[in-house]
């Protein structure tokens, strides 16, 4: 008989510029080269109706309250979460660009209360592991300018990055600290032995909820 292996849930976190999307895609491509069933995600997927809103919001044509831009940030996770969860438990791995943590970290930063931020995602899928790719912002400038869009301001992004961290502390059990600063290759290499890892060890584990 068949077994029945569930693939595994990893996000990406981190600043602005600090390299999520390039080594997200790289884990991704890596897996399926292995042959093993995999798929890339992002928050906010801005390809839904919501998402659209989203998208206008940072493109800075839409003005929008800290509380209610938080929400649709949130709900944009909650109508993706049962096809996530259908892929997961069909045995393709997900890696997800962003989740929500980004959630409440950008609306602390922008003042509004932790409690209140988390609640909305309460009961989201769980990730089994938080790649956090960490740089201090002023050290990323060097990577060249922001763009255009909202959050991309470095005093936002220090606090941002303070916010990060004090979720890494608090979640160490699951989450996983990377130097973003090292070479893509070193970065590459280490984040996929995690990941390897990990994909035997919850293939046979129940999925679980944010709490
Ligand atoms: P980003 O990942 O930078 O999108 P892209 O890869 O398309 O550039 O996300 C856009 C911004 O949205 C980023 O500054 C972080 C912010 N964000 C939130 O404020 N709340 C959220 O829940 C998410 C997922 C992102
Ligand atoms: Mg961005």
């Amino acid at each position: 008989m068949e077994s029945n292996k569930r693939g595994a849930f990893i996000v990406f976190e981190g600043c602005d510029r600090v390299g999520k999307s390039t080594q997200s895609n790289q884990l991704c491509e890596r897996l399926k080269e292995k042959g093993i069933a995999a798929k890339k995600i992002n928050f906010p997927n801005r390809s839904t109706i919501i998402g659209d809103v989203i998208n206008r919001f940072l493109k800075n044509t839409q003005e929008l309250s800290h509380e209610v831009i938080h929400l649709l940030f949130s709900a944009n996770r909650w109508e993706c979460m049962s096809s996530i969860q259908a892929d997961l438990l069909a045995g393709t791995t997900i890696i997800c660009d962003r989740y929500a943590y980004s959630g409440v970290v950008y609306s602390v930063a922008k003042g509004l209360d932790l409690d209140w931020c988390w609640a909305p995602d309460l009961g989201l899928l769980k990730p089994d592991a938080v790649f956090y790719l960490k740089a201090n912002p002023d050290q990323l400038a060097s990577r060249g300018s922001f763009g255009n869009e909202r959050y991309e301001k470095l005093e936002l992004q220090r606090k941002v990055s303070d916010l990060f961290d004090h979720f890494n502390k608090k979640e160490s059990s699951y989450w996983h600290q990377f130097d973003a600063l090292q070479t893509e290759q070193e970065l590459h290499s280490k984040i996929s032995t995690i990941a390897e890892n990990l994909l035997l060890q919850v293939a046979e584990q129940p999925l679980e909820r944010l709490t």
